[in-house]
């Protein structure tokens, strides 16, 4: 097994730099610095030490996630997900590493923090103990110039007790807070936000345009497809896409092993929702990435998109056999929005430190990795 001394920001900046020109990200000066930055203390780590925290962002504890948007009419989207992490880690010193880098990039890329402050004291509280994490950023990577800012706050920060009450008041604040009774309603199998219908991620646009997104994600824990497609109605979406996606790319009827996770999207001034996703951790409901890319495939050709830029994006990733793992297609998303056609969002994992071995092989594989993880 080679340790070839690479860093896990080598491992990430050669993944970053190869999908940039696969979508036709001319600014890959900014995408680099910008992930250099997000990495902090653990971007220079070896890849032969363990990583610097358990970051949630993926399951071989990664901080980087990549994601690949297909929409019609447009060149894919790439996008990634980081959780930043101080150099002694901790809940409240990650809290206090991301709040320092929003700080420098404010310097910079002067993001729009209107929104942000508005709420930042519900899911950023002074002094309590921070969850499974506080902020994540998501980079969303255009044709040119520097990317722009997504944040991610957490809900269940302060426990899952409050965060039916905190992502209320913050739609309230944003000016959304018409649509609460209908995400109890529609959204929720209990009536409440505290169940088994909970409060996953409250994201953020950071720029201030006219389509400045506000997203409210909710895990749906043993969930069916109905249950998703009942979901879409918070957001006056038809369903019926919702379940002929899930039996496509989950290829179960219930969700058991790992929650789907729904979002209402908000855009702008209007009250309304104007979009409704639904992830789908495909990896938990798959035997290895082959039969999960077998299904992206069926799934993209459905909803009328060329797969060809995943498969590229995939090779971009890894050379590793697709049955030889299972993971690196973490989620699969279908996007839905009035007066859109419908996009799919495909999440891909760095596997910066392992490979999560396929469940139906008889020996564990890893490939430049250090670390097999094995799931049951
Ligand atoms: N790894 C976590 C999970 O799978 C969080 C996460 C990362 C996630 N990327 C995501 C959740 C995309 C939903 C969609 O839950």
């Amino acid at each position: 097994m080679s340790s070839s001394g690479l860093s896990l920001s080598d491992h990430l900046s050669r993944q970053l730099l190869r999908l940039c020109r696969l979508c036709g990200v001319a600014d890959t000066g900014s995408a680099l610095s910008m992930l250099t930055n997000l990495l902090g203390p653990a971007g220079p780590r070896p890849l032969s030490e363990p990583p610097l925290w358990p970051s949630d962002v993926s399951d071989d504890h990664s901080p980087v996630e990549f994601s690949l948007a297909l929409d019609q009419g447009r060149r894919p989207t790439l996008r990634l997900l980081a959780e930043t992490l101080a150099a002694e880690p901790g809940p409240l010193s990650n809290r206090q590493a991301a709040l320092g880098l929003l700080d420098w990039w404010a310097t910079r890329y002067r993001p729009h923090l209107g929104r942000f402050d508005q709420v930042r004291d519900l899911f950023v509280p002074g002094t309590a103990g921070a969850g499974r994490f506080s902020l994540w950023y998501s980079l969303v990577f255009g044709p040119s110039g520097p990317p722009a800012i997504k944040v991610y706050f957490n809900p269940t920060v302060g426990g899952v007790d409050g965060a039916g009450e905190r992502v209320a008041e913050a739609l309230h604040r944003l000016g959304y807070g018409a649509v609460v009774p209908a995400l109890l309603h529609y959204g929720t199998r209990a009536g409440r936000l505290d169940a088994v219908d909970w409060p996953i991620f409250f994201a953020l646009d950071l720029h201030d345009g006219p389509d400045a997104r506000v997203k409210v994600y909710l895990a749906h824990e043993h969930a069916t497809a109905a249950t998703a497609a009942r979901a879409a109605r918070v957001a006056g979406i038809d369903g019926t896409q919702i379940e002929t996606f899930c039996r496509l790319a989950g290829g179960i009827d219930r969700f058991h092993l790992r929650p789907l996770i729904s979002a209402v999207t908000f855009r702008g001034v209007a009250a309304a929702p104007r979009g409704y996703s639904l992830y789908l951790p495909i990896r938990a409901y798959v035997d290895d990435d082959q039969q999960a890319w077998d299904r992206v495939q069926k799934v993209a050709a459905r909803y009328g998109h060329d797969p060809a830029p995943i498969g590229a994006a995939i090779a971009a990733l890894t050379d590793r056999d697709l049955d030889a793992g299972v993971g690196l297609i973490a989620h699969v998303a279908l996007r839905l929005a009035h007066g859109d056609a419908a996009g799919i969002t495909t999440y891909l994992s760095s596997e910066a430190y392992a490979v999560t071995a396929a469940r139906r092989q008889t020996a564990p594989t890893t490939t430049h990795q250090h670390h097999t993880i094995t799931t049951s």
